[in-house]
């Protein structure tokens, strides 16, 4: 596994002085009004394995990642069986460089913070394990964490004037939503998709396309050069539901192109073709994103999970919040993959709110972003 390490400290350190007293909000805690909670975050739900220590829910003071992502390319995709098996490998290390980059042992922990649904049911089972098994013994507070609650929770760490109410994009590998975040702990689901997520229609086409897993990353730097108005391409919409999305068309009309040059002998300009896929897909996520935005009245606009490292995702959106006299949030790069410190800060939140469990908690492989 390779180890990607980020930096210590973020500079938003020291600039949150809003967050609400912990003793105040639960009696039974004795720590005094200006401690800062320490949580220790640990991340498995995919191929990923991550531990982060985070403050208040706002300043990573380490945040280690294990990536296994090589080793699956090897395959076009996640094998499930390997990446349980890299996780119970990486675990341990992980977890134990988190703590040293910190330069904190488990005594000086407040809480365990863990992603616990949804992702892949082996791989997020490791990290459960582990998080159950580390609370037990150094008797720490559990909090269990949303896997998709703490992509959004990135922006926490990288725009630390952000707070709830705010309208967020939520697109990843495996999920595409759009998401009221009336507080940090309350969200409501305005729009999904209803087929492919929109990682997942970049990874696929890509894959046709001829790059290695996951495509989605290759493909948006090969678009920087190709024509996006090479190739007509639909925007799908769903009937009578304006903010869902639709991609799997999109997708085989990707994959009929290429096979139909391929039976004429005729070689594809991949470059144009990734642009001018690139750009219907996004137009889709711009399209409905604005539409949600028109509808609710939200003025906070926040883009969130793997695929909110587009850029052309993040141009169009800054033009058009520019245009339209809204703000546009983004998680920093470095935190748009999956990690433990956006863990870590919502896990704080959930702690707020008394979300914690005991050792009966146990991984899902499915659960929606508005029940927790
Ligand atoms: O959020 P994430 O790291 O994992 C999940 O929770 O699913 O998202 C991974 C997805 C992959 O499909 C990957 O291809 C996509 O995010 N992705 C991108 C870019 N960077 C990552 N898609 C388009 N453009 C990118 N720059
Ligand atoms: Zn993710």
């Amino acid at each position: 596994n390779t180890a990607r390490l980020f930096p210590m400290r973020s500079k938003s350190c020291s600039s949150v002085s809003t967050e609400p007293n912990i003793s105040a909000v639960h009696p039974a805690n004795q720590r005094p009004k200006d401690r800062k909670m320490k949580i220790l975050a640990i991340e498995s739900s995919c191929d990923e394995t991550a531990a982060a220590v985070v403050e208040n829910g706002r300043c990573v003071l380490s945040s280690v990642v294990a990536t296994q992502v090589e080793e699956h390319k090897l395959y076009g995709g996640v094998v499930p069986e390997i990446a349980s098996r890299r996780h119970s490998e990486a675990i341990v290390g992980v977890v134990r460089e988190a703590l040293e980059r910190a330069e904190l042992t488990v005594n000086d922990l407040d809480a365990i913070g863990v992603t616990y649904a949804p992702g892949l049911i082996g791989a997020l089972l490791v990290g459960v394990n582990f998080a159950k098994g580390l609370s037990l013994s150094a008797n720490l507070p559990l909090i269990p964490v949303h896997h998709l609650r703490s992509h959004i929770a990135s922006n926490y760490i990288t725009n630390p004037e952000l707070k709830p109410p705010f309208l967020c994009l939520v697109v990843s590998g495996g999920h595409t939503h759009i998401i009221e975040v009336t507080d940090y702990t309350k969200l409501r689901i305005l729009g999904k998709t209803r087929d492919d997520a929109a990682g997942e229609a970049f990874d696929k086409a890509a894959r046709a396309m001829g790059m290695p897993y996951p495509g989605g990353i290759a493909m948006d730097k090969l678009a920087e050069t190709g024509n996006d108005k090479a190739f007509k391409l639909p925007r799908p919409t769903v009937d009578g539901a304006p903010l869902d999305f639709s991609f799997s068309g999109l997708k085989t009309a990707v994959i009929n192109i290429l096979h139909n040059a391929e039976q004429k002998g005729q070689t594809v300009n991949i470059a144009d073709l990734s642009a001018s896929y690139r750009k219907a897909v996004v137009d889709c996520l711009v399209r409905n994103f604005l539409h949600a935005a028109d509808e609710t009245g939200h003025k906070k606009l926040v883009i969130a999970g793997g695929v909110s490292a587009n850029a052309l995702l993040r141009r169009r959106l800054t033009e058009e919040c520019k245009r339209t006299g809204r703000t546009l949030y983004m998680p920093d790069l470095s935190l748009t993959g999956d990690n433990a410190a956006m863990v870590g800060a919502q896990a704080y939140y959930e702690y707020l709110a008394g979300h914690t469990a005991g050792m009966e908690l146990n991984a899902c492989a499915q659960r929606s972003i508005d029940l927790g």
